[in-house]
């Protein structure tokens, strides 16, 4: 949909609450992981501990069994920093020690190898655990940088077209929420916010005289504004991290039925992301006050949107907004007012932390 002075038409269908947020899942990950975790620690010990040393081979499979046990110290490591592989290695100790405790008492040569076992187990958890650490603090860095030239060039934009970064953070909270809702990957939702954020910047190489202009546009003057999209691809495709996000970019005024510019692509060869996207973008450019339309409410933005399924909208993404209570929205919208001190729903990719507003 556009953004701005020119948008498509948008027009009531039954409501229901499919309210699911996206905690529970990253909640259940979690316990995911620290139940294969458990599960690998719990299996490798009892593996180690039954194996029969009594003949050269099963001594021999005995040992390659002890050293699986840096497995679920590395895991932890990844998933749980140094604090989690630190845990993990005092449980592989304390497991190791009964074993030795109550079938190596005694043999002193062989307890000293397994002392230098334990300590080499407790080397491994400091060095995985600070150098993913690092890695991670590295990449939060670089996520909180890639995040700020993003607002930057909205800003560039803003500067001409003013509340195009309002509008820009706002459709992006929405084609998260989403997104998520129709099961996208973290790393699918983290392209499509950069494409949500970025998905006008091309409008910065539209004339002033037109981008501005407050009755309707002409057809030469429309011709000019759809070249935004490709001129918005060509913009950040260059930037190797929104490769990706050019795509959704080029294809945000696609429409589902054929109709849309600048390829006029239909249905699945529209990119899932500007599917999603353009639900998202038409939701705030309905409710939001424009010079050629008065603000709607959610309840009329909603059956224009419906009215529009399978015309302008993919009809699954459609299905999938609807079932997303009014107070969902209203949470994401508040979140993104420049005064608001509400937590922002985290997005991908990035710490949660406020999204900065210039
Ligand atoms: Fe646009």
């Amino acid at each position: 949909m556009a953004v701005g002075h020119h948008t498509e038409d948008m027009s009531a269908f039954p409501r229901n609450s499919g309210h699911k947020t996206w905690g529970p899942r990253l909640r259940s990950t979690r316990s995911a992981r620290v139940l294969l975790i458990a599960i690998c620690l719990l299996a490798v010990m009892v593996a180690h501990w039954t194996v029969p040393v009594a003949w050269h081979f099963w001594h021999v499979v005995h040992i390659i069994l002890r050293k699986l046990l840096f497995v679920p110290v590395v895991l932890a490591a990844i998933w749980f920093d140094l604090r989690g592989a630190l845990y993990v290695a005092g449980m592989v100790t304390a497991l190791y020690l009964m074993h030795v405790y109550f079938q190596w008492a005694g043999a002193y040569g062989e307890n000293i190898n397994q002392i230098g076992e334990v300590a080499t187990v407790w080397l491994t958890a400091i060095l995985a655990g600070v150098l993913v650490g690092r890695e991670k603090g590295v990449l939060r860095k670089l996520a909180c940088t890639h995040e700020g030239a993003l607002v930057a060039l909205v800003s560039a934009l803003d500067a001409r077209e003013h509340n195009t970064q309002a509008h820009s953070l706002r459709v992006r909270a929405y084609a998260v929420r989403l997104g998520r809702e129709i099961r996208m990957s973290e790393a699918e939702l983290a392209i499509l916010a950069q494409a949500a954020l970025l998905h006008d910047v091309g409008k910065i190489g539209v004339r002033d005289d037109i981008l501005l202009k407050p009755g309707p546009l002409n057809p030469e003057e429309w011709q000019s504004m759809r070249e935004h999209p490709s001129i918005g691809r060509k913009i950040i495709e260059p930037c190797d991290f929104l490769r990706e996000a050019a795509r959704i970019v080029y294809t945000h005024h696609e429409r589902f039925d054929g109709t849309g510019y600048p390829q006029g692509l239909g249905g699945a060869a529209i990119p899932l992301g500007a599917r999603v996207f353009a639900v998202a973008d038409a939701l705030d450019a309905l409710m939001s006050d424009r010079p050629y339309q008065a603000e709607l409410s959610f309840a009329e933005a909603k059956s224009r949107i419906l009215a529009d399924s399978g015309t302008a909208f993919d009809p699954e993404v459609v299905r999938v907004f609807v079932a997303i209570p009014e107070e969902a929205w209203n949470q994401l919208r508040q979140e993104c007012e420049p005064w608001s001190n509400l937590t922002p729903t985290p997005l991908p990719g990035t710490e949660p932390k406020p999204v900065s507003q210039s």
